[in-house]
Formats: C-alpha cells, structure tokens, sequence
C-alpha cells in the first residue's frame, strides 16, 4: 500500500517521524511537503495530496497541521476526498468504520507522537463496516 503524506510547519516535524515509522512497516510512501519547519500555507500541500489521492497515485492520504482543521477543510473541497481529523484512538478506528476516510488528518500540536503511531495504526488495521454507513458516505459528495 502507498500512503501520500502532507503537512505544514506545525506538522512538519511529525511527519517526518511518522513516514520513517511506517516505511520501517513496509509501507510505501510520498511526500507532498512542506520539506522544512519554515512558515508556509497549508493549502500548497493539501491540494496535491488530494489530487494523487484522486487520481489513485497513493492509495490513501495522511496530513497534519497545528490544530488540523486547515488540512480538514481544504481537503474536503475535493469531491473525492473523504478527510476525517482524528486525535485519538478511538476516533482513528470510528473515521476508518464508519466514514471510511481516505485521508487521516491529525493536529499535531495538540497530540503526542506516541498518539499519532496509535491513531495510525487504529485507521490502517480497521476495516470499514460498510452497509448503512455506505449508503451516508454515498451522500457525501455535493450533486451537480
Ligand atoms: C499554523 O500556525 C496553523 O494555523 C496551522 O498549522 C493549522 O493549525 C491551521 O489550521
């Protein structure tokens, strides 16, 4: 499985972290940036994860910035991007369960690393549960 990886500054150093964890795993990975802890914009990064996730380029999506909701909401303006913020455990398996994300998203100044190895974990190993929640994710996407 491929993972593409964004972040910002804040998210930065996480990542960094989090993409060697999981190559150690076996998992291939791409990063779409930002390549230091120099101040940048969140939505230069986020844009292209959401494209590659798209286009099938990675199989799925992992971004992080200080609170999250940055990489959340810029995410989500893709049609085909489900971006589910998670800070722990618990909502790392629900966002996989019941909403099938195809990105996790994490707020990396308000968790632990330690956290962000186990809410990974929990969202990769959970499997989607399908049925009624397929038909709401189905409802997702703005009709045209
Ligand atoms: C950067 O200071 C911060 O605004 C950003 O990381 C993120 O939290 C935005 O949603």
């Amino acid at each position: 499985m491929k993972i593409g990886f964004c972040s910002d500054h804040a998210g930065f150093d996480y990542k960094t972290r989090l993409i060697e964890a999981l190559q150690q795993k076996g998992y291939e990975t791409a990063d779409f940036g930002t390549d230091s802890s120099a101040s940048m914009d969140y939505p230069d990064v986020a844009h292209p994860l959401a494209e590659a996730v798209e286009r099938g380029t990675v199989d799925c999506g992992i971004a992080m910035c200080g609170t999250g909701n940055g990489m959340a909401m810029t995410l989500n303006k893709h049609q085909g991007i489900r971006a589910g913020l998670a800070w722990n455990r618990e909502i790392g398996e629900l966002v996989r369960q019941h909403n099938n994300a195809n990105v996790l998203v994490m707020p990396a100044r308000f968790i632990a690393f330690e956290e962000v190895l186990v809410i990974t974990s929990a969202w990769l190993d959970t499997p989607f549960e399908g049925g009624r929640h397929q038909k709401r994710i189905d409802k997702i996407p703005v009709r045209k």
